[in-house]
């Protein structure tokens, strides 16, 4: 690009939509790939595109969805969080069960008095968001934290700490377990969550 007057006219990014990091069979039975097709290829999808088509109409001095989130409102934001929020979902997933360990697992030990206490709370948060919405492990104020929010907030976008996350919107479940959200639930936070990726997020 040359360079010219209008070179330090506000420059939006471009986001592309980011590969799963996994096939779509890879999550399967816990989430089947026909799940997987049409949340990332679609949903997602059109999240990122609709995006890149405000940036183009608003254009917003920010060099990361990071900071297109921090910074947008209305539209703009409902879209570019639900981007960034799919992209962490697909990172909070885990083709191999896992389960916490180490130091994690010591702070899920003192915060939330032991695994299976917090992995009750986690579902029983997520189970009651109402409506469309998500579940995230957090850290907040030097403690591990259950929070939930609705459509496409984040605690991100507040400067919270996210280590996991589960997609309670209905297209996340819908095709494998209809309307029972609690069994897609146990399911992902039995067999699913990716601890490696959250305490990355830890450190
Ligand atoms: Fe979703």
């Amino acid at each position: 690009m040359p360079t010219t007057a209008t070179a330090k006219a506000v420059q939006s990014p471009h986001f592309d939509l980011p590969p799963l990091p996994y096939p779509h069979a890879a999550l399967e039975p816990v989430i089947s790939r026909e799940t997987l097709e049409l949340h990332h290829g679609k949903h997602h999808k059109k999240y990122v595109d609709t995006t890149n088509e405000l940036l183009k109409k608003e254009p917003l001095q920010a060099r990361t969805l990071e900071e297109v989130v921090r910074a947008s409102q209305g539209k703009l934001f409902n879209n570019a969080g639900q981007a960034w929020n799919h992209d962490f979902y697909w990172k909070s997933l885990s083709p191999q069960p896992q389960r916490p360990a180490g130091a994690l697992l010591a702070r899920i030990d003192a915060d939330f008095g032991g695994y299976e206490r917090f992995a009750e709370a986690f579902a029983a948060a997520a189970a009651a968001q109402f409506g469309s919405g998500w579940a995230w492990l957090v850290e907040k104020d030097g403690k591990l934290q259950i929070q939930t929010t609705a459509n496409a907030e984040t605690p991100m976008a507040r400067g919270v700490r996210c280590l996991l996350t589960i997609d309670v919107w209905e297209h996340a479940y819908y095709i494998d377990y209809r309307n029972q959200r609690e069994r897609y639930l146990a399911a992902v936070i039995g067999e699913r969550l990716n601890w490696k990726f959250a305490e990355q997020n830890l450190r």
